[in-house]
């Protein structure tokens, strides 16, 4: 069933940073969010998943921080068994030991508290919270942003394998339209709290429509993408 949220919006101190905005993924969607920084990504990621999640709707959610997601009170052990407890699975150490391998935090000591692991393993272990389920909609913001180059591309593999099977739709927040354009069929472009311009992918590249679009693909920092 395809998801949709209509009339997302936010204010902050009197001033409007997400005019009203509608969006719907088809089951299995993959959608890139782009946009500069402070248009307003994050916040309507943030939007889409509470209107989500207070309709009920399984949605799961990566945010751009770790902090935003892990408690600096709790021990990673807690963490990982309240996100079982909320999408309602039985603990599974095979499932958990599959994630952190592929995500290379075999190593990490569940008894500490994110203060005891690296930015880039709290990142990887908030991906891996999100993938223990099957969720209707995965929202990632900067997924990789605290990751090297390599675990980042590692991390992507992972995250195609485990939407190659599932009607779960994505929708990828990044200032890297490198790493969109790979990995989506549809980019949307945010400019000053609004889409702007949403269009297939290969569109989007080969003939962007207006100036935020044009100005993403001038500044590319990729080669092999005709843009
Ligand atoms: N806590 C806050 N206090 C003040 N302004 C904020 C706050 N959160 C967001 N904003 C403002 O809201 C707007 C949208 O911010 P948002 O974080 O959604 O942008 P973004 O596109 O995700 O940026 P980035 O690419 O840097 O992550 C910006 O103008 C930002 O300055
Ligand atoms: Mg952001």
């Amino acid at each position: 069933m395809t998801i949709q949220a209509y009339g997302l919006s936010a204010e902050l101190s009197g001033h409007t940073i997400l005019y009203p905005t509608n969006l719907d993924f088809k089951p299995g969607e993959r959608v890139g969010l782009v946009g500069a920084s402070g248009s307003g990504k994050s916040t309507l990621g943030h939007e889409l998943v509470d209107t989500l999640r207070a309709r009920g709707a399984s949605v799961a959610h990566v945010p751009q921080s770790p902090d935003e997601a892990l408690d600096p009170l709790r021990s990673m052990a807690f963490h990982w068994r309240e996100a079982e407890k909320a999408l309602g699975v039985a603990p599974d150490h095979a499932r958990r030991e599959m994630l952190f391998k592929a995500l290379q935090i075999e190593r990490g000591d569940l008894r500490k508290r994110p203060w005891g692991w690296s930015r880039g393993m709290q990142q990887r272990f908030v991906i891996a919270m999100a993938l223990i389920g099957t969720p209707d909609l995965l929202v990632m913001d900067e997924p990789t942003s605290a990751l090297d180059p390599v675990v980042a591309a590692g991390t992507m593999d992972l995250l195609e394998d485990y939407l190659k099977d599932r009607q779960t739709a994505l929708l990828l927040i990044t200032h890297d339209l490198g790493l969109a354009a790979r990995r989506v069929s549809r980019l949307m472009v945010m400019e000053a709290g609004r889409i702007v311009e949403d269009a297939p992918t290969s569109k989007f590249l080969s003939a962007p429509e207006t100036q935020a679009a044009k100005a993403l693909c001038a500044h590319r920092n990729w080669l092999e993408l005709p843009c």
